[in-house]
């Protein structure tokens, strides 16, 4: 990789204008890079391309070993060594993951260890380690801190079974609530996004003996989120001024503040340009304004994609030779089938071509340089025998248990809650399963990876006080015969617990064909598949105190029907806690302080529905900066742009009380200060997000958000206690792009203090903010 002075300046550049913010210096010891650099000049043209790919199921689904399919891929493609099936247990994989790493590293003519790179959801991706939360509930905990915790385990976990390099934190901005992986994202909001992402980064690379780089992250899908329906794969539009306004903020974050080792291409063209061959994006952008350093790489069988699905490349070697031209410089490419990998094509390309030959260079300098800086070379081999002091350790199981309590949101509440029922009906296909995503080391039906909520259940309140009812399957059936036995449950128990929701579950999994969302799902209706919202309403019906559990990586449509729920809980996709989590907070032994991260639609179509829409979003409702009032925009009967519950939403068994709110700024240090006071009102011990939004009132370019959040901070009050919560913006944390030039316009902005986006959770404050200049 070649880092030209001009880099490095521009990176400084962007670092002298975040005064407020911890300054990192970007100037790392070369030494990786030599080391690299001398053992890239010992390589062969097949050692070179064999490098820049890899062998991704070492274990068959039975912990077996294939010696003969590992023979025959091995000599062009052995960089990178993933360790298949999830639902093999650590203690398995782990001896046998070594005996081939050790091998590699005493055998092979230079002694390049392998690196296991691979995904990192709810966290370690073979089964024996400690289940988290998805991201999309990990963020509804709004809780940086306790997100910390639980990366710092999952890192640890991961070292225990050898990885070096996961790859996340997914920075995909989800205002799209048809796209199946939302579940894996963080949300709908940028500056979000950017936070979450940047404590994964730091967290997972934190420097450990011998300076280091604990586990290397990947920044994904480098452009992504939005893609044309929602449909995975699919192409995006979008100028450059939306990119970086709405797609890159976080990636800019998450670029200058911590520096992560590698990022991931993501598999849309963007404006009919495939990414994996996008060169504008990655050099002129991502390298000259951005200033990333780090890996390049594609996403799964993304070279092959761009011949096979896009038909943008004349044979697989053309899209290989376009790919590393662009500034790929790794591929993944499971499942190991030779054909679809696009690296061990060039294998035969090298004759004349001397810009192919330092293309590849450059890419294998990269990858051995995470290689060193992980200290693949230096350090042995994580031991077998130490698993069980590393893996599921009593506090890694507290900290999951906590991020499993503050990871749910509870939508609605008429009182009913909180509350011990004496007898209960839970009913619903999600009553006695595990619901962990796609990517999650997780088998839905077995109780080893954790309680469902029928068991939490039984453990909390008597399994003679608990009846469970399926009453209808996951996905659509002419079997409606469940429905009647559940509402005779119900009637009988006089108290239901209805589990609702979306599958998403990962390959292999007893319920896989079932499954309605995940990677390859978009959703054309966000209601509940199937005959889940019949058996609701027949429930409903009956009339007995109802609570709806909601489950799945996604925004759900709560008709009018369900909204008949006396009270509505969302739980995104589980950890290993979720069942007991949800019993908790039914009974309020723990108070829900979760918040939505995307925001809830009224009607499947009715959408983009994310809260910082665009002022000429809004149609003709120009009755102020109010995103989510927008009558004239749809004719539908009685169809309003109102979101009922929008990004930031969420309830509690208190009541929070926020005053004397103030913005107040430092013309000399370019400094914004917002402060407030909360004070918990009620009777309970709670938490509170405080949410600060803003907007400049007119921007004299382009189109701002009618709201933008800039800083949330978790607030944990005992009853009549109060507490002044103070926050210091830098002035470009405000500002915005126009054709790549940030820009903070002088004069009014607004800036709304509170417990939600939604216009009656806020204050709002107007403050006149000076000149300022990049
Ligand atoms: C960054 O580098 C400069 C110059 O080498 C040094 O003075 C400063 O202390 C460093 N800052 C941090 C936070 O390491
Ligand atoms: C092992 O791999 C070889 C080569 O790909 C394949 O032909 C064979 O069926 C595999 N064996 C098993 C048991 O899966
Ligand atoms: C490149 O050269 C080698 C050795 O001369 C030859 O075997 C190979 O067929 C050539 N490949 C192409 C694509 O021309
Ligand atoms: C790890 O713990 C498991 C379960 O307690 C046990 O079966 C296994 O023998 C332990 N392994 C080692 C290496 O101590
Ligand atoms: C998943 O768990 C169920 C229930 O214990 C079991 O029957 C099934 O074999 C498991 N599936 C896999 C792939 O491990
Ligand atoms: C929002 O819509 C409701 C129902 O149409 C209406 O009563 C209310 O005045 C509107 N609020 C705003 C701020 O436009
Ligand atoms: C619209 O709202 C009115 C008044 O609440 C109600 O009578 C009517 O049934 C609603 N129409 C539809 C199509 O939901
Ligand atoms: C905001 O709070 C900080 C820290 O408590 C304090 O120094 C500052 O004076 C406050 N600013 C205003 C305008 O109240
Ligand atoms: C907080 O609110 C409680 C109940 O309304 C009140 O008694 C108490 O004085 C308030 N505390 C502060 C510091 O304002
Ligand atoms: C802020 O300024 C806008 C535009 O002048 C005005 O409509 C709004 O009422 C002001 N808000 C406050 C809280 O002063
Ligand atoms: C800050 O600058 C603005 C505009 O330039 C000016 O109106 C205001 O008085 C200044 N405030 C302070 C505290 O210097």
């Amino acid at each position: 990789m070649m880092y030209s002075p001009l880099l490095i300046v521009a990176a400084a550049i962007l670092q002298h204008f975040t005064p407020c913010a911890a300054v990192i210096n970007g100037t790392q010891t070369d030494l990786y890079r030599q080391r690299a650099q001398s053992l890239l000049e010992q390589m062969t043209w097949k050692e070179k391309i064999g490098q820049l790919g890899g062998y991704r199921r070492l274990l068959e689904a039975d912990a077996t070993f294939n010696r003969t399919r590992f023979d025959e891929l091995y000599p062009t493609q052995n960089g990178n060594l993933g360790y298949g099936s999830a639902f093999n247990w650590a203690s398995d994989v782990v001896p046998i993951a070594n005996r081939i790493k050790q091998r590699q590293i005493d055998e092979s003519r230079l002694h390049i260890p392998f690196v296991t790179v691979t995904d990192s959801n709810n966290g370690i991706y073979i089964s024996g380690g400690t289940i988290f939360p998805s991201n999309l509930g990990m963020a509804a905990s709004f809780n940086l801190p306790l997100f910390e915790q639980a990366i710092a385990v999952i890192r640890e976990e991961q070292r225990a079974i050898g990885v070096n390099w996961v790859l996340s934190p997914p920075l995909d901005v989800t205002s799209e609530p048809r796209y199946g992986r939302i579940g894996e994202d963080f949300g709908e909001d940028a500056y979000l996004v950017g936070e979450f992402g940047k404590t994964y980064v730091l967290t997972m690379e934190e420097k450990g003996e011998g300076g280091f780089v604990k586990v290397a992250t990947t920044m994904k899908h480098y452009v992504y989120g939005e893609t044309s329906g929602g449909v995975n794969l699919a192409s995006q539009y979008g100028g450059i001024n939306h990119i970086y306004n709405d797609q890159l903020r976080p990636y800019i974050k998450v670029i200058e503040e911590a520096k992560p080792l590698s990022i991931m291409a993501s598999y849309s063209s963007v404006d009919r340009l495939p990414m994996h061959k996008n060169r504008y994006m990655f050099q002129d952008i991502l390298r000259q304004k951005l200033g990333f350093e780090g890996l390049i790489m594609t996403d799964a069988n993304g070279i092959w994609q761009m011949h096979n699905q896009m038909y943008a490349a004349s044979s697989l070697q053309d899209a290989a030779v376009q790919a590393v031209h662009a500034g790929i410089e790794m591929e993944l490419c499971p499942p190991s089938e030779p054909t679809v990998c696009g690296m061990p094509t060039l294998l035969n390309a090298i004759n004349g071509s001397a810009v192919l030959q330092r293309d590849i260079d450059q890419a294998v300098l990269a990858f051995l340089e995470i290689k060193f800086r992980t200290g693949l070379f230096d350090q042995s081999l994580p031991d077998p025998q130490k698993l069980n002091s590393t893996l599921r350790l009593p506090q890694s199981l507290e900290i999951a248990r906590e991020m499993s309590r503050e990871a749910i949101a509870m939508l609605q509440n008429d009182g009913l809650l909180p509350k011990t029922p004496g007898r209960v009906a839970l009913i619903g296909p999600f009553g006695n399963i595990l619901n962990s995503g796609s990517y999650a080391a997780v088998n839905s039906s077995d109780a080893r990876y954790g309680d469902s909520l029928h068991r939490s259940m039984k453990n909390a309140f008597g399994s003679g006080k608990v009846s469970f009812t399926q009453g209808c399957d996951f996905i659509d059936t002419d079997d409606d015969s469940g429905i009647q036995d559940a509402v005779a449950a119900a009637k009988d128990a006089g108290f239901a617990v209805v589990a609702l929701g979306s599958l998403s579950v990962s390959p292999s999994d007893p319920l896989f064909l079932k499954r309605t969302d995940g990677e390859f799902f978009a959703h054309a209706d966000l209601g509940f598949p199937g005959l889940q919202q019949q058996l609701l309403d027949a429930v409903l019906d009956v009339g007995v105190p109802t609570v709806l559990v909601v489950s799945g990586g996604q925004p759900f449509v709560l008709n009018p029907s369900a909204m008949r729920a006396n009270a509505i809980f969302h739980t995104f996709l589980s950890g290993e806690f979720t069942g007991d989590a949800v019993v908790e907070l039914i009974t309020g032994k723990v108070n829900p302080s979760g918040k939505l991260t995307v925001s809830m639609p009224q009607y499947s179509g009715a959408i983009p529905i994310a809260y910082d829409l665009l002022p000429s979003d809004q149609g003709y409702d120009q009755a102020g900066l109010t995103a989510n009032n927008i009558s004239a925009a749809w004719q539908f009967p009685n169809l309003t742009r109102s979101v009922p519950m929008p990004f930031g939403y969420g309830l509690s068994y208190t009541t929070f009380k926020f005053s004397n709110p103030t913005v107040s700024s430092n013309n000399q240090t370019s400094c914004i200060t917002v402060n407030v006071s909360l004070n918990n009102t009620g009777d309970v011990f709670g938490k509170e997000v405080v949410q600060v939004y803003y907007r400049p009132i007119y921007t004299p370019d382009i189109e701002f958000p009618v709201k933008s959040l800039v800083r949330f901070e978790k607030v944990g009050l005992e009853p009549g206690q109060s507490q002044d919560v103070h926050f210091v913006i830098a002035r470009r944390e405000l500002g915005y792009w126009v054709n790549t030039e940030l820009t903070s316009p002088p004069g009014p902005y607004t800036f709304w203090i509170g417990s939600s986006s939604r216009v009656e959770d806020l204050h709002a404050v107007n403050v006149t903010l000076p000149m300022w200049t990049a």
